[in-house]
């Protein structure tokens, strides 16, 4: 009977811990590996980052506003963005930079200045052949942001 008890009692745990990793299995977006993974994990964002950066510091439209960066600096800030949308995206970063207020402060970025920067996102994901849906809930991802860093 005691015997017969604990198998019982083993089965049932053994049934819960299988519940447990199911419910965190089942969550809505099982299915599809986080964008994290479809960015190529922190790996690919390097590389999206580092076409990023290459499009804005050629586009006359806004690289003045990274020519008095040495290059440790260049470094550095892609590191930071890299580590920023790593965060973002479901990636086991942790983004150490300042806000994005803090981050542009004083510097009255424009509209179009946004949208040149948006542009130059999207031809470095389109280069790395980032399929559509990823694309969009990147910028979906990031497009919050505009608030705290255009005008400021
Ligand atoms: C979604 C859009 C954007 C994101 C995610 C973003 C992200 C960042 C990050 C993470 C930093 C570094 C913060 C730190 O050092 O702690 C930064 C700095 C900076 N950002 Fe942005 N940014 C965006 C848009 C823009 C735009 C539109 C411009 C202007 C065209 C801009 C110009 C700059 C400049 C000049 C710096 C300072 C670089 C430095 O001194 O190291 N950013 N941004």
């Amino acid at each position: 009977m005691r015997r017969t008890l604990g198998w019982g009692l083993l089965v049932v745990f053994v049934a819960m811990g299988l519940g447990a990793c199911a419910g965190r299995d089942s969550a809505p977006a099982s299915s599809m590996p986080s964008l994290y993974k479809r960015l190529g994990g922190r790996e690919g964002i390097a590389i999206v980052v580092g076409d990023f950066t290459a499009n804005m510091a050629a586009d006359p439209r806004v690289n003045e506003r990274f020519k008095g960066l040495k290059p440790a600096e260049v470094e550095k800030f892609k590191s930071t963005l890299a580590d920023q949308i790593c965060d973002a995206t479901g990636g086991p970063c942790s983004y150490l930079g300042k806000d994005m207020k803090a981050a542009h402060e004083g510097m009255r970025i424009t509209e179009a200045e946004w949208n040149a920067t948006v542009e130059n996102l999207v031809k470095a994901l389109d280069k790395n052949n980032v399929d559509a849906r990823s694309k969009q809930e990147l910028l979906g991802a990031l497009g919050p942001m505009k608030k705290d860093i255009v005008g400021q």
